[in-house]
């Protein structure tokens, strides 16, 4: 299976976010080698928990920065974030659960194709709303990290 390759139709205009998909889209393209190169149930596991981890943390910023420049969907866009957590956390769990409850084909299946999709057609909603308002999505970036990693130490 190719890996996801970052084209500029992916782009929403906004830095921060931009390098939160570009990671994302790498996190995936990790966990694909993982699975394809036979590594093991603990290092899949390990790069499946990342994954879940940055992507959660992504959708926090997102959704600040969403609020910040008043986008009037914030709130159906948390939902769909609401159900891809939940989707992901059940891929994860079956997978660390019972490894043969899940073919790695509906893994890879699955990340190959969420977050392009979302990207392309949820995120991009929001980016008409972002344009101009670099000061405020900046102070709202940079408060939104600081708070994470206070949540951290
Ligand atoms: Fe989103
Ligand atoms: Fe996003």
């Amino acid at each position: 299976m190719p890996h996801i390759k970052w084209t500029n139709d992916l782009s929403v205009g906004i830095q921060a976010i931009d390098i939160d998909h570009k990671l994302l889209i790498s996190l995936i393209n990790q966990l694909q080698d993982s699975i394809e190169e036979g590594l093991g149930d603990k290092t899949i596991g390990s790069v499946l928990n990342a994954l879940l981890d940055y992507t959660f943390y992504h959708f926090g910023r997102e959704e600040l920065m969403m609020q910040v420049c008043g986008f009037p969907d914030l709130e159906q866009h948390k939902k769909i974030h609401e159900k891809l957590k939940e989707n992901l956390l059940d891929i994860q769990n079956r997978f660390l659960g019972d490894h043969a409850a899940i073919e790695e084909k509906e893994i890879l299946d699955f990340m190959n194709n969420w977050l392009t999709e979302h990207i392309k057609g949820t995120d991009a909603k929001y980016a008409p709303y972002m344009e101009n308002k670099e000061g405020a999505l900046e102070k709202a970036n940079t408060e939104f990290t600081d708070q994470m990693a206070g949540d951290v130490t």
